[in-house]
């Protein structure tokens, strides 16, 4: 029999106090660092003061010490507390089938991802791969995702538990599809409607969960069915949106042909009404210069997921032209199309395809860390409460240490500065690194329980 959910998702750490002094080195990116040049946010011998799971001060150990002297100081020198990462873009039910290479978008889709997918109508399978999800998402340090659920209410709904039971701050919901994918996978748009005010009834708002109206993509979704997902966005105050756009040459042919009246991709989901502020389209590889200045004027995020658009050979995106046209996005692992969780990993291969690519961004550290944390938590309209260590701001955060002996102990030895820190964390710096993670203070990963 599968382990229960109980057994596998409760995890067990001492509380944290109310008040605690975490001492370490410290980096974050408050500011955007594509627009201000600041210099980076970086403490080398920081302090971080946490009270009832929100920051209340971040800077030089010293001056936070004397401000706070009889606090209890968690001492964590020799590592890195950075903002939790933020992944703007994942699915749930791929977690098994990463590394299926060799593939494109569309072949990979009927091959490997929807026969995955279609195993979540088992509730006892789904409750395995959501204890898996969970443990990827902390184990490398990813705090806060926005995540495509199952095709099937009950495992959305066992995703969302799983999420509650580990402390996560997860939106996602049930992905909308009613043609052309495998039919096991199709819901009527009345379903969808009715399970999808169901499940947003249940969990949208409760602790750190949000709902994310989730149509797959326009290429298997009706009119009717985009149709509900207006309908559940405008009778349900703060729900986010999610979907995928201009990710593959052959899928947007596709969309071309399937909706004839639209000008473009990005017009088919503006009909509906779907995009603003809180929204986030997946990829968006391929877009046209009109589509970039609707994006921007609509507020609407993009989640840029590199390791996948090179797993897939889906392209290289348009980092430049996006920052031109002041297109917001943010890093998405976009897990099982790419290749693993880690966040970090997606900065370092944004860093490499871009400097491959003529006229391409050189991306600085202090701009992957942006674009790992604080752009995240502004893509999913949550930079109120994560992303960065500024006063009121959830505790939400990673514990990064290099292990002995390992090739980023050994470079950091010699690191000059902080910005070749943070670049030696982005190259080298993988799960083995992560000690801690914490949401609202509390710890949701720990790699070593009898640390004190
Ligand atoms: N487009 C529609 N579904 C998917 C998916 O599961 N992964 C990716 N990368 N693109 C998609
Ligand atoms: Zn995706």
């Amino acid at each position: 029999m599968a382990t229960s959910l109980q057994e596998t998702q409760l995890v067990a750490f001492d509380e944290e106090p109310a008040m605690e002094l975490l001492r370490a080195s410290i980096f974050h990116t408050p500011r955007n660092p594509f627009h201000s040049s600041g210099p980076l946010e970086f403490f080398a011998d920081g302090g971080l003061f946490i009270r009832d799971g929100r920051i209340e001060a971040c800077g030089d150990y010293t001056a936070i010490r004397n401000a706070y002297p009889d606090v209890e100081v968690t001492d964590l020198r020799g590592g890195f507390l950075l903002p939790g990462f933020i992944d703007t873009h994942i699915h749930f039910p791929q977690g098994r089938i990463i590394g299926s290479l060799g593939r494109s978008l569309l072949d990979w889709l009927e091959h490997c991802a929807l026969p995955e997918e279609a195993r979540m109508d088992d509730d006892s399978y789904a409750t395995l791969v959501a204890a898996e999800f969970m443990q990827g998402l902390v184990t490398h340090g990813t705090t806060t995702a926005l995540v495509f659920g199952a095709h099937f209410p009950r495992a959305t709904a066992i995703l969302f538990e799983a999420a509650q039971a580990r402390g996560l701050r997860i939106i996602s919901g049930q992905v909308f599809s009613d043609r052309l994918l495998s039919p096991a996978l199709h819901q009527s748009a009345e379903s969808a409607y009715r399970d999808g005010s169901d499940l947003i009834r249940r969990f949208h708002g409760q602790g750190r969960l949000l709902y994310a109206v989730t149509p797959r993509f326009a290429l298997s979704a009706s009119e009717a069915m985009l149709e509900v997902c207006q309908t559940l966005m405008n009778e349900n105050m703060g729900v986010r949106f999610q979907t995928h756009l201009n990710e593959n040459d052959a899928e947007i042919a596709e969309v071309r042909r399937q909706f004839p009246w639209a000008r473009d991709y990005l017009a088919v989901y503006e009909r509906y009404g779907l995009g603003g502020r809180g929204a986030v389209m997946a990829h968006n590889v391929h877009p046209s210069n009109s589509e970039l200045e609707r994006l921007a004027a609509g507020g609407t995020s993009v989640a840029h997921c590199p390791c996948s658009n090179a797993a897939l050979g889906s392209g290289i995106f348009p980092l430049a032209g996006h920052l031109k046209a002041k297109v917001h996005f943010a890093l998405g692992s976009d897990v099982g199309g790419g290749t693993g969780y880690g966040m970090l990993k997606e900065g370092l291969q944004a860093y490499l395809l871009q400097r491959l690519t003529p006229g391409g961004a050189m991306l600085t550290g202090e701009q992957l860390l942006y674009l790992a944390t604080k752009a995240g938590a502004e893509a999913l309209d949550l930079a109120d409460e994560t992303g960065d260590f500024m006063p009121g701001k959830s505790a939400d955060l990673v514990y990064l240490k290099a292990p002995e002996r390992s090739p980023l102990a050994a470079v950091l030895k010699r690191a000059p500065d902080a910005e070749s820190i943070l670049a030696a964390i982005f190259t080298l710096a993988g799960a083995e690194c992560v000690e801690e993670v914490r949401v609202a203070g509390e710890v949701v990963h720990r790699t070593s329980p009898d640390r004190d």
